[in-house]
């Protein structure tokens, strides 16, 4: 299960993107900035800590499950954000 599920009720209607699709929300090419945890897509878009896609030397337009371990935080850094599709 994804952190939330804002705007999803169901796991089947979440619509499902490619690595380089999810690089393409990198917060340089496009308006969305898309980060990839644990299989889900989380739009961060609207958090000013991930502006132009960058936050703490991590950039957005990947999966950045591995990289959780050196935040000092946990993943319920997530809630605030809707999951917008799982990575294929
Ligand atoms: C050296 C690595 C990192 C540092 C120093 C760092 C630092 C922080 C800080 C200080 C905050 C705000 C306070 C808080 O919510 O606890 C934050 C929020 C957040 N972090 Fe990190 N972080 C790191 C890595 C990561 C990684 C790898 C991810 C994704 C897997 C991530 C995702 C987030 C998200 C989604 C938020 C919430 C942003 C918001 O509420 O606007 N962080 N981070």
């Amino acid at each position: 299960m994804p952190i939330s599920m804002n705007g999803f009720s169901l796991q089947e209607e979440l619509p499902t993107y490619s690595k380089s699709q999810l690089a393409l929300r990198n917060g340089q090419d496009r308006p969305e900035i898309w980060i990839a945890y644990r299989g889900y897509i989380y739009d961060v878009s609207k958090s000013r800590l991930w502006l132009r896609g960058m936050h703490y030397e991590h950039w957005a337009g990947q999966d950045l499950t591995e990289e959780l371990i050196d935040a000092p935080h946990t993943d319920d850094v997530f809630l605030r954000f809707d999951v917008v599709g799982t990575l294929q």
